[in-house]
């Protein structure tokens, strides 16, 4: 036993390094093998799709202003979380987030599910001028996303980066995307190829109060509207082994 004492390790780096080593890879190994046993480490829930090209180019620009600083998009399962947030994130609702905007400051409130809880135009005062409708808010305001026409040059490549690292962007959704993100934006546009493409649950209308034009306030609204919104929680049984399938 001497020639293997704490002296001897403590004494010999490389003997130290590779014992650390090896102990360290149990504890890998431990945590990643029961990985490939498992069928998939994300459960599928319905509802779950990917960004429409205008939700898409909102979510840009939600990274572009460095939205993620202040907002989390991480409800815990935390009682303090899901009373307030209301049912904690599922995995699966980050699937086709690519960076995920899970965040870790909440100088502002998370805002995983805040898709429905205001009105459009609730939005265009807040992202204007957060003191308009909150006198007490610390947010900055944002005013020149309604004067800015949306930048759409690059959406299409936007979704074929996505489609690269798994989300399933079609070659037709992905060649349709400028018209997918016009007629989400304009009211009376002919929206059938979008639905069809996205579901008919894909909200179309003019988001930013100025049907002429497509802003960046548009995008940004159109993204934040639709967060939370695609699980139906009173369908959604956690309980339900999706590995036994
Ligand atoms: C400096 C920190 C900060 C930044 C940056 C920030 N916010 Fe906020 N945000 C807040 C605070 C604080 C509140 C709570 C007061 C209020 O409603 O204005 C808030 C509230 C909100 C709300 C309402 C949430 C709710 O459930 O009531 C939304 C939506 C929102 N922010 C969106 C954004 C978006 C989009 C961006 C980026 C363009 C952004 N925020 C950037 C601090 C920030």
């Amino acid at each position: 036993m001497a020639g293997f004492s704490h002296k001897t390790i403590e004494k010999n780096s490389i003997l130290l390094l590779v014992l650390v080593l090896v102990v360290v890879s149990i504890g890998g190994i431990v945590e990643i093998i029961p990985l490939f046993w498992i069928k998939s480490t994300i459960e599928k829930v319905e509802g779950i799709r990917p960004y429409t090209p205008l939700e898409l180019a909102g979510r840009n620009i939600y990274i572009r202003e460095g939205c993620y600083n202040c907002h989390s998009q991480m409800i815990r399962s935390l009682r303090s979380d899901v009373e307030r947030y209301g049912h904690y994130s599922l995995a699966a609702e980050s699937l086709y987030d690519h960076p995920f905007q899970w965040g870790s400051k909440r100088t502002g409130p998370d805002l995983a599910r805040v898709g429905g809880k205001y009105s459009d135009e609730w939005h265009r005062l807040h992202m204007a001028d957060p003191r308009a409708v909150v006198p007490e808010s610390v947010m900055p305001g944002y005013p020149f996303l309604a004067e800015t026409e949306l930048d759409t040059r690059t959406i299409a490549l936007v979704m074929q980066a996505n489609a690269r690292v798994g989300v399933p962007y079609s070659e037709e959704m992905i060649a349709n995307a400028l018209a997918d993100l016009k007629a989400q934006a304009t009211p009376d546009a002919d929206a059938s190829g979008l639905l069809a493409r996205y579901g008919d649950k894909v909200p179309v209308r003019d988001f930013d109060g100025d049907p002429k034009h497509v802003t960046e306030l548009d995008a940004l609204i159109a993204y934040l509207q639709v967060l939370g919104t695609f699980v139906d929680f009173d369908l959604y049984d956690p309980k339900r082994d999706d590995n036994d399938r």
